[in-house]
């Protein structure tokens, strides 16, 4: 007979596949990599809606009309139930619900089933915000990335997580939703301003040195190229970066996080702090820049990280054109206050990465406040401002 006892031991496996592309020029009718991905999925022409960061749209005007075009020239893979609908881009899409709603009412209006397709376009910001929309609607559908940023398609993007600011606290409320595909045009980074290059180059710094000590040579002796957003030097940086974080998704064992370890988030806990302190004025890869260079500094007094191995990795920082100190590093305190928000954020025991050596990496569990404090004000006293 069977057995209707219980506890009925339910186990649940769902495989996640999904293609992270780079090409460039996405959009030209002649490249087919677009609508091969989305005929990877059966039941073509698909329904789909389209969504742009507005900073993406105004930097490159014809954009949407591209877009508009491509879907129509492949009209036997996709058909757009409505024009590209453009949404603010930068922090502000996900701060608070307007964005999210704001793209759930258009899916509804537009009549898109859970097998849909939804494409965004954007930075790291607006894919979050869009990715959340996407991931609730119907309970889930399909979702294209399109990073437009350094940043995002060497990290934000290429990932399984989305969210929003809620309430003065980053990435409050979000989800673990894989994406259908994401497509990093490498032509969609030529217009973003130098700034916004190096925050993708501070991730890609922070992946290196403590994964892949080669990366961080290459980086090294490059700074000057990346600092100038050289457009070789930065293709090839934000592609390996990308490479490592999808490696480290794929294979580190703990895809949705369910640990208290966040092995590639070196740096981040200040870099959080910082950032919110700043009140926005710091943008996330200059506060992971800061992060790294205190944590950097905590490493080589903790004995993790020789002192000649400190100054490679604040030369390069500096070199690179990231700051490595900032004024709230005067009164470290409130910074501190950074590492109890990232244990809460991540649950379980404080977890840090710290680089040991170069290109590897060393697990902390506690951080001792005297000695970030003596960090900080080092940074203070030796770095100069950018
Ligand atoms: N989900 C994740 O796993 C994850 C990981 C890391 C970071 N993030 C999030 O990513 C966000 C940062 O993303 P970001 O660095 O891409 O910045 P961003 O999305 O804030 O965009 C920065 C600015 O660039 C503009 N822009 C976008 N593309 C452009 C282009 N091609 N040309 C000109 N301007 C363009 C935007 O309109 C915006 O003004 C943060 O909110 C961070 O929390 C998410
Ligand atoms: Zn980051």
């Amino acid at each position: 007979m069977t057995d209707t006892s219980f506890p009925y031991r339910m186990r649940l496996g769902l495989p996640y596949n999904y293609s992270v592309h780079f090409t460039r020029n996405a959009f030209r009718p002649d490249n087919e990599l677009l609508a091969r991905t989305l005929r990877a999925a059966p039941g073509a022409p698909h329904r789909a809606l389209a969504f742009l960061d507005s900073g993406l749209a105004e930097a490159q005007p014809g954009l949407s009309d591209r877009l508009a075009g491509y879907c129509q020239a492949h009209s036997g893979t996709v058909e757009l139930a409505a024009p590209p609908v453009v949404l603010p881009g930068g922090e502000q899409a996900k701060e608070g619900w307007g964005v999210v709603q704001r793209v759930l009412s258009e899916l509804a209006a537009a009549g898109l089933c859970r097998h849909s397709f939804v494409l965004c376009a954007g930075g790291g910001a607006l894919l979050d915000a869009v990715g959340l929309a996407t991931a609730l609607f119907h309970r889930g559908m399909r979702l294209v990335r399109m990073p437009s940023t350094a940043l995002a398609q060497d990290d934000a993007g290429v990932g399984v997580k989305n969210g929003i600011n809620l309430d003065g606290t980053k990435n409050a409320v979000g989800t673990f939703a894989p994406p259908f595909a994401v497509i990093n045009d490498l032509a969609l980074l030529r217009t973003l301003r130098r700034e916004l290059v190096l925050d993708g180059i501070a991730e890609a710094l922070k992946v290196a040195l403590v994964r892949d000590g080669e990366f961080f040579r290459m980086l090294e002796q490059n700074a000057e190229a990346l600092a100038r957003a050289d457009r070789d030097v930065v293709d090839q940086a934000v592609q390996r970066c990308a490479w490592l974080h999808l490696h480290h998704i794929a294979s580190g064992g703990d895809p949705f996080e369910r640990g208290s370890a966040r092995p590639l988030d070196f740096g981040h806990w200040a870099g959080h702090r910082l950032e919110q302190l700043s009140g926005g004025a710091l943008r996330h890869g200059q506060g992971v820049a800061v992060g790294m260079a205190l944590d950097a500094c905590y490493a080589c007094r903790t004995g993790y990280l020789a002192p000649d191995e400190l100054e490679r990795v604040l030369g390069t920082l500096r070199r690179c054109g990231l700051p490595t100190q900032h004024e709230l590093l005067a009164d470290p305190d409130p910074v501190l206050v950074g590492l109890r928000q990232f244990q809460e954020h991540l649950g379980g025991p404080l977890t840090v990465t710290l680089p040991h050596g170069i290109g590897a990496k060393v697990e902390v569990h506690e951080m001792d406040r005297d000695i970030l404090r003596a960090c900080a004000r080092h940074l203070m006293e030796h770095e100069e401002r950018l």
